[in-house]
Order: structure tokens, then sequence, then C-alpha cells
């Protein structure tokens, strides 16, 4: 055991390096057990739904790196590619903006984040859901994004519709064909959406059932015989979009490997669908970069997956580089163009500083460290206040998934906000709503499936996206994390921070230990557990009740977001309000008055 120990220790004494790139002000990383990337013929970098944290986590050591450090380690491992005589592909599958200011806070949208995103060599590359709620942003990925990426943007089942001619086209080409670089590998890869109808009028998402009976998706899979297909996708791993295309391709190829790189639900997964085929999903906000390799030329193709942390102590450690041989200068004048666009957005104005951590799923709700109660019992009823109504009694109701992200104790910058609530979510109401009625559509918002027809109305959609398609690779086991030793022997440990015998290992830091249908050791960096609870789809506040006895009526004060919901939990409760009802209750942004409730009454100054 000893010895194994200290085995451990000389790989974290390896990784004590202090780290020199990442962005200004970001917390320092901290080095924690690592587990290898094992190398086949052809290996992948994934990222997706990176949502605009193209800076990297400014507050969380262990996501620290930016960009720029990415260009810097996608430079190191092609080389290293090169030295093996193997291959090397990089691939992104959407959802790339909104839900950070390095996106969301400049004008036009994205100012910024177009250039830096375009200086990474992204090998195929796809649309997620994101791209496309917004008019304009459909149009800025069209004019953007696709011709920066002329060669390498794949649009399977999506199409643009020009604003000046109404004529629709297809968003990108349908699938591309290529030869890898070394191993000359035949590739064909297609780049699909899953069945989105959210769009703004701008685009048109085919249902993939359809699209793969179209003729020219079954002239490849029934004629192209590549080596190997690989089917990108803004589509969770365990949704039927990825099942029917790999059923669609595999009836016509018995024996060709097919690979999946998907998104959309913000989890780090891995699964397969048989023998020959390989799927990863690599996690949410540029936490996660997932690494595939596919061991080829024998018979039966092996395969193997890593979450990697965009940690830069853990990119040191896969390069064999440290602080001065890591960054390259492409990947510094990368983080420096987004150090530029930070300073010139003014991120880090602060408008308050958090007093302690309020968690989103690591708190139970309700708890005096659930970021909903503190939303619940303080912000709501400070905030919620139409001053030509402010006596009269009024329940706010809130859907959970409107919060983004935790917020973590200390600097609650302009950045901030944009995190934790990208959308430009405005209060309505609905005045004088007999209590009696009022009173039961929170219980029917969260009753979801059980009482109200999910076919009818989508509840899920209200909760965050984590917990919208349940998947046990989120819900977190409390059991020690295993690592593997430098002989690839599972060594547990025995602690994990704290207490008198922490000296058996090494202290862990809390983040992803992922289970998937692969297994539990996906994960690059060995973490102790976070707890995940569920939360309810939405929450509500009780504001300027009459202490003595219950309102006679209310005013209903609702997130416009649930407004389909909320309709049709008043109507199943017996009330006869429609959408004429409905009014603006204060003109201001959610956003904008919880920032200003955080400048009212947290201190300015952190210590
Ligand atoms: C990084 O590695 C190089 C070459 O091995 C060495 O010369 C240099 O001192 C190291 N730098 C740091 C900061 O550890
Ligand atoms: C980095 O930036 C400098 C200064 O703008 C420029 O001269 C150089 O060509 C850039 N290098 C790369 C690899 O982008
Ligand atoms: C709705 O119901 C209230 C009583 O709850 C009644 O006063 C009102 O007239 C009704 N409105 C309509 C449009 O039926």
């Amino acid at each position: 055991m000893a010895s194994k120990a200290a085995r451990i220790c000389g790989a974290i004494a390896a990784l004590a390096a202090l780290a020199a790139a990442a962005q200004p002000g970001a917390v320092k990383p901290v080095a924690v057990p690592m587990r290898d990337l094992k190398w086949g013929t052809l290996n992948f970098l994934h990222t997706t739904d990176t949502h605009g944290w193209h800076a990297g986590h400014l507050q969380e050591s262990q996501y620290s790196a930016d960009w720029g450090d990415y260009v810097s380690f996608a430079e190191h491992m092609r080389r290293k590619a090169d030295e093996q005589g193997v291959d090397l592909l990089l691939v992104d599958t959407g959802d790339r903006v909104e839900g950070n200011g390095l996106y969301d806070a400049s004008t036009p949208k994205g100012k910024y984040y177009y250039d830096i995103y375009r200086q990474q060599n992204v090998d195929i590359i796809c649309t997620g859901n994101h791209e496309l709620y917004q008019a304009s942003t459909a149009d800025q990925e069209h004019l953007q994004t696709v011709p920066n990426f002329r060669n390498n943007y794949i649009a399977s089942n999506l199409d643009y519709v020009d604003p000046k001619t109404g004529e629709r086209s297809p968003m990108a080409q349908r699938y591309r064909r290529f030869k890898t670089k070394n191993q000359r590998i035949d590739i064909v890869a297609f780049g699909f959406l899953f069945d989105f109808t959210g769009n703004a009028k701008n685009t048109v998402v085919q249902p993939v059932k359809k699209t793969i009976q179209e003729d020219w998706f079954q002239k490849v899979v029934r004629e192209s015989r590549p080596d190997v297909f690989v089917v990108i996708g803004h589509v969770g791993v365990q949704m039927q979009e990825f099942k029917d295309i790999f059923r669609a391709i595999r009836l016509h190829n018995p024996n060709t490997p097919i690979v999946f790189f998907g998104g959309h639900v913000h989890v780090r997964d891995a699964t397969s669908y048989d023998s020959r085929s390989f799927a990863i999903a690599s996690g949410r906000y540029f936490e996660t970069i997932g690494w595939m390799s596919v061991e080829l030329g024998s018979d039966a193709p092996s395969f193997h997956r890593r979450y990697i942390d965009n940690n830069i102590l853990g990119l040191y450690h896969h390069t064999g580089l440290n602080a001065s041989t890591f960054p390259t200068e492409h990947g510094r004048n990368v983080t420096s163009m987004i150090a530029k666009a930070r300073a010139e957005l003014d991120l880090d104005y602060i408008y308050g500083c958090a007093p302690k951590d309020y968690w989103m799923t690591r708190a139970p709700y309700p708890h005096e460290n659930s970021i909903y109660s503190l939303l619940e019992k303080q912000i709501l009823p400070a905030i919620v206040v139409n001053p030509k109504r402010a006596q009269v009694p009024r329940l706010a109701i809130m859907n959970t998934g409107a919060i983004r992200f935790d917020i973590f104790k200390g600097a609650f910058t302009r950045d901030t906000t944009f995190i934790v609530s990208p959308f430009l979510s405005v209060l309505n109401y609905i005045p004088d709503v007999p209590y009696r009625v009022a009173r039961k559509v929170l219980g029917l918002l969260n009753s979801g499936g059980q009482i109200m027809d999910e076919d009818f109305v989508p509840w899920h959609l209200m909760a965050i996206p984590e917990q919208q398609v349940p998947r046990k690779s989120v819900i977190y086991e409390k059991k020690p994390p295993k690592v593997s030793d430098s002989m690839g022997q599972q060594v547990p440990l025995g602690r994990f921070g704290g207490g008198d015998d922490a000296h058996d290992g090494p202290v862990l830091i809390e983040g992803y230990t992922t289970k998937d249908d692969i297994g539990d050791d996906g994960d690059d960096a060995v973490h102790a557990n976070i707890d995940f609870h569920v939360v309810p789809n939405c929450i509500q506040a009780e504001i300027a009740f009459p202490k003595e006895k219950e309102p006679e009526t209310v005013d209903l004060v609702f997130f416009d977001f649930i407004q389909p919901w909320v309709l049709f939990a008043l109507k199943v409760s017996g009330g006869n309000q429609t959408a004429a009802d409905v009014k603006s209750y204060v003109p201001d942004t959610f956003s904008d008055l919880m920032s200003e409730w955080m400048k009212k009454n947290w201190p300015r100054k952190c210590d």
C-alpha cells in the first residue's frame, strides 16, 4: 500500500507546478491524482455545450483553463499523433453560445466570441439548439461559424432560410467524406441536431427519422463503404435519434465501426450500441474535454474514453509538458484575445460579494445553502414589486431551469449575472386570481407527468437540463472513488479530505465521479463525490400575504417562459384565465432585478 500511495503522491508532485496560462484572476488550479489517456489508431478530442465559457471557469480551479489553453493542448496532441503515426480529430457538437458574459454581454451578442472560437482547428462541427432560438443567432452562425469552418461544418438535418429571398437551403454540407492525415482512414461523417422544434423561423430542423430515409442519406449508407462512420450530433447518447441513426447505418454496414459524439443533456456519458460502435457525451460549459480512441486494424475494434477536466495541470500531465513548455504562441494569443474581450466587456465588475456558496443541486431544496431557497426567501420577495400593486398579496412562481449555475462565495460580477441567469426572462402576471385556484398551480407544475399528460405539455422543460433526461451518471453515489496507479491497477483511496488519517491518500477535490455504461473509471481526474439533489420544476414565493387570514384573491406572477404551463395549470384548477389576462408585472429583466438586489444586499468588497 505504502509504495502505491507514494506513486500516487509522486504523480501529484509532478503536477504541482504553478500555472502560467488561463485568464488573469482565475483561481489557481490544484493537482489531483490522474488516470492516463490511452491512444489508438484514431483519436478524438470533443467539446460540447460550451455555452460561451471559452474563458474557462475563473472561480473553479479544476476547470480554469481557457480556449487558448485548449488551442495549445490540441497543437501538442496533434504533434504526439504525428510522432506515433496515428490520427487525431477535433469535434464540437454545438450549443457554443448563450450562458456566459463572454458571449452574452456584448452588443451585438457574440461580438468577440466568433473570432475567439474559430482559433481552434475543429475538424467536425455541427449546430445545437441554442444557435437557433433567436433568428439573429442563427444568422450569425450562418454568416460566421459556417464559413469559418467551411469544409468541416456538417448539417445533416438542418436548413437555413435566406432572409432576403426566403430561399431554403442546407445550413452546411449534409455529410463529409475525407481521409485522415497519417493513417489515411476513410471517414464518412454526419452532423445532426435532435428533433428540436423551438427554433426561430429562419431555420428548419427536419426530424431525424425523416432525414435518414432521404435519398442522399440512404445512398451514403448503402454505397460509400468507408473505414469508419463518425456521427456527431447535438443529441444525448441515450436519445432515440442516435439509436435510429445507428440502426440505419448498421443495416447496410454490418462490420464497420461507428462512433458517436453527442451532447445537449450536459452530462458526461458513454455507451455502445453494439460491439463495433461507441458513443460519448462530453459534459457542459467547457468543464470537460472528451477523449475517445479507437484501435482499428485488428478484427474487432476496441474503444476507450476519458473525460478530461479542463484543468491546466491535467493538460500538462497528458502532454508531458509544464508551465514553461506548454503554452504555444497561438494558444497565448487566444488567451490574450479572451482577456482583452473580458476587459472591454467589464465582466469583472462586482455587484456584490456572496457571503457563501449557494448550490442548485449540491444542497437539497429547501435548505439554507440552496440557491432556490435564497430566491424564494430573500430575492423574489424583494424584487417582485410593482409599485402600483405593492399591497396586493401575490404568488411569484419561477421555474428552476431559469437558473443555470451555482453562486460561489465571493465576487458576484457582471459575468456571474449571465452565468447564473443567461435568459432574458421577464415577469408576467394575472391580476386578482381567486386564491383557491392560484394556490393549486405550483403543485400541478411540480407533479409533471404524474397528473398531467406529458405528451400534451412537456413539463420537464421547466427544470434544469441536467435533470431533463434521467441519467444514472448524474445521480452520484456516496462511495470512495478508485484511482488507477501507474501499473494500471485499481487502488481504492482510503480518505478524501479532512480527518485524522487524511495522510493515507491525497486530498481530493470535489468534482465529477462519473458512472456510465462502460464503468466508473472515465474521469481523468480522481475526485471526491458531489451530492446531487433533485429539485422541483418550479419554486414559489408568497409575498405581502395578510398575517391573519388567507387572501381572497392574489396576483399570480410568473416567469414568461412558463406561461403556457401556468395557464394550463390554472385551467385544470378551475380557473377561467386565458392569455388575454396576462400582463407585464415589471419592465426590467429578472437578471437586472437580481443583480440590483445583490448590489443592495451584499457587501461590495470581498475578503
Ligand atoms: C519545464 O520543463 C523543462 C524541460 O524539461 C525544464 O527545463 C523547465 O525548467 C521546466 N519548467 C518548469 C516551470 O517546471
Ligand atoms: C500571435 O500574435 C502576434 C501578435 O499579434 C502575431 O504576430 C503572430 O503571428 C500570432 N501568432 C499566431 C501563431 O497566431
Ligand atoms: C371568471 O370567474 C370569475 C369568478 O371566479 C367571474 O367573476 C368572472 O366573471 C369569470 N370570467 C369569465 C370571462 O368567465
